[in-house]
């Protein structure tokens, strides 16, 4: 089967009307690496119509941040959802999203907007759940799947359905990483030199908090001193490491259920996230996440 690259909404409307079956879709900002790839084959596996949108939203970056260096590589995203058996591409301009320019009406995250990355980023999440939202409605799909890596956006999504009743399931699928550790990211492009080296900073950290937990620290303020310490080994300075509730993002001080690990850095310029879940199951059983 061919895969349809469309650019309008009418386009897009006229590509569903006769499909049936359950409907999944994967929302990306473009240039799809691995971490995509693994998202559109579970979609593939469950899914009868599979929809990869390819939108860089304007909304959600800051005038200072990197939106101009985002890299754009169409034609590769469709080669790579065309061996995915993707059934539709929606990739539409900025103008078709927004007609009339920035929306007056957006969605606001709430206090789970404000923490982590949205203290580092004011308005992020209102303007990734702005877009969220407007593409659900154009796609209409059963399911939508979003990736671990980006753990408070798959929260704060989650929370917009529930709390918006929408008709849609969400499914969060593991983060995919380089055999290094390093989490796959669209970034990851820009990192050159001794950066792709420093960059393991973050999963590296993530491993320190996973191995501290599992040979029994329950101190979150010592694992995280320790995740820290790790990555200023590679120099890197995190501009957040914590340790917080998966569900409410609320600060863990002693572990005693599952917590969420999260770290950002800039690393050279890119800034980077990554994350891991530590499970603790009665005093001593961690799970170990990553690689
Ligand atoms: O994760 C992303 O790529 C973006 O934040 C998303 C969900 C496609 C919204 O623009």
């Amino acid at each position: 089967m061919t895969t349809r690259l469309v650019h309008t909404r009418d386009e897009l409307r006229s590509a569903m009307a006769n499909r049936s079956g359950e409907v999944g879709v994967v929302m990306t900002m473009g240039a799809l690496h691995d971490g995509h790839r693994e998202l559109i084959k579970v979609a593939r596996r469950r899914c009868k119509v599979i929809v990869v949108t390819v939108f860089l939203n304007p909304l959600q970056f800051a005038p200072s941040e990197d939106l101009s260096r985002y890299p754009m590589t169409l034609d590769a995203d469709v080669a790579l959802c065309a061996e995915e058996d993707v059934d539709l591409v929606f990739a539409p301009s900025v103008e078709e999203v927004y007609p009339a320019g920035e929306p007056q009406v957006r969605v606001h995250a709430g206090p789970l907007g404000d923490v982590l990355e949205g203290a580092s980023r004011p308005g992020h999440f209102d303007g990734v759940l702005t877009v969220v939202a407007k593409l659900l409605h154009l796609t209409s799909p059963d399911v939508a799947y979003f990736g671990q890596k980006d753990a408070q956006q798959a929260l704060v999504i989650r929370k917009l359905v529930r709390d918006l009743d929408m008709e849609v399931r969400i499914e969060i699928e593991p983060t995919v990483r380089e055999d290094d550790g390093l989490a796959l990211s669209s970034r990851n492009a820009r990192l050159h030199g001794d950066n792709r080296r420093r960059a393991l900073a973050l999963s590296r950290a993530l491993q320190v908090a996973q191995q501290a937990a599992a040979g029994g620290e329950r101190d979150a303020a010592a694992i995280a001193q320790l995740a820290r310490a790790q990555m200023q080994e590679l120099q890197v300075e995190p501009d957040y490491i914590e340790l917080v509730d998966p569900e409410d993002l609320t600060p863990v001080h002693a572990l005693r259920g599952d917590t969420l690990v999260t770290v950002a850095a800039r690393i050279g310029e890119v800034r980077l996230i990554d994350n891991t879940v530590i499970i603790i199951d009665g005093d001593a059983e961690v799970a170990t996440l990553l690689p």
